[in-house]
């Protein structure tokens, strides 16, 4: 199907952390660490989401060799777009000067991995040879920053990937399970004189039920490790590295205790990034890349879950 030939990311310049925020909102760095081990995030203030995503797609990119005319398929993935309209994948598509077609996948902070097995469709078919896919996220733009138990976990970020034809994607597995009132993020509340019903949860933007969701995710990501593996027909054993969505640090602890596999394993920006959503698989996956972490024919396991419900998982050889 494919196999991944560069990747990038990009972060605001600007750095929140706890104790900064615990200057406006009742609560503490140790509340917000204990609970989900986020030490601060990067937050968008005068940059753009399209800029962050044209900057993450150039990075990976260079590492590619690939020019972006070169690219037959752009996909894109946000829940916290810039524009409705156009899409991400469109901005970006203008920004690195590319000529292909684009679009915007919408599947929260499963979209990353629903755009691998988007891409491994087109490249099935033949119907592209070169794919970027880039994973956009301004959550702290659709977080009320007067909720103290929604706004500390999030943060801002863009990563990419550009794919080729190969056979290094063994297996991928994607579930959904429509389920609204778990974790949401209201449109706007409009104004349209039709309307009947008044809608004021619409100004309350992300909304959670924190308890639900962290069952959710765990049971979620251990399973579709599993299941993904034994597709690929690899036993756990044999996985060197996990790339799990980054959303809380004691989510990825008890998938790692359910599944027994070692933390050291698992790759964690969390500390550093709060959850980015669909852009936290793609910045750790290029984080530790570019540290140099993964050797030639190493096997990578990718879960995620978020808002829809949706989830899934991959199993990739390096
Ligand atoms: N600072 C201090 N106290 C707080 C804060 C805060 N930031 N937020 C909530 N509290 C308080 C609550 O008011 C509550 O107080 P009370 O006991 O007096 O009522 C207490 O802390 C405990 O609150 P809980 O919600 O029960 O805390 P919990 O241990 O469940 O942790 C958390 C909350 C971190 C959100 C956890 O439930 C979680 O991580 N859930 C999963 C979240 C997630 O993964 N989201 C990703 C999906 S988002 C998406 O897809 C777009």
């Amino acid at each position: 199907m494919f196999k991944i030939i560069g990747t990038g990311h990009a972060l605001p310049e600007r750095v929140v952390t706890n104790d900064e925020l615990s200057t406006f909102l009742d609560t503490s760095d140790e509340w917000i660490s204990k609970r989900t081990g986020i030490k601060s995030r990067h937050v968008i203030t005068g940059e753009t989401l399209s800029q962050l995503a044209g900057e993450a797609s150039r990075n990976a990119l260079d590492m590619a060799g690939v020019r972006a005319e070169e690219l037959d398929l752009i996909i894109a993935t946000s829940c916290s777009p810039e524009k409705v309209v156009p899409g991400v994948a469109c901005m970006v598509q203008e920004l690195i000067g590319a000529a292909c077609p684009a679009f915007d996948i919408s599947s929260a902070c499963s979209g990353f991995l629903m755009a691998l097995d988007v891409a491994a469709a087109f490249f099935k078919s033949g119907a592209a040879k070169k794919i970027l896919v880039v994973s956009a996220e301004n959550m702290t733009r659709f977080v009320d920053w007067n909720d103290r138990s929604t706004c500390v976990l999030f943060g801002d970020g863009a990563g990419a990937v550009v794919l080729s034809e190969g056979d290094n994607l063994l297996s991928i597995r994607m579930h959904t399970q429509g389920t609204h009132g778990t974790v949401g993020i209201y449109g706007p509340k409009g104004n349209s004189p039709f309307e009947t019903v008044d809608r004021p949860e619409r100004n309350s933007c992300t909304f959670m039920n924190g308890q639900e969701t962290y069952k959710y995710a765990v049971g979620a990501m251990s399973r579709d490790i599993e299941e993904a593996a034994a597709l690929a027909d690899i036993g756990l054993e044999k996985i060197d590295h996990i790339i799990p969505h980054q959303a809380n640090l004691r989510i990825i602890m008890a998938t790692q205790s359910k599944l027994g596999i070692p933390m050291e394993k698992f790759c964690t920006g969390i500390e550093y990034l709060g959850n980015t959503s669909s852009a936290s698989e793609p910045i750790v996956l290029d984080i530790e890349n570019r540290k140099g972490r993964f050797k030639e024919g190493d096997i990578l396991a990718f879960t995620a879950f978020g808002g829809g419900l949706t989830d899934g998982g991959a199993i990739y050889r390096w």
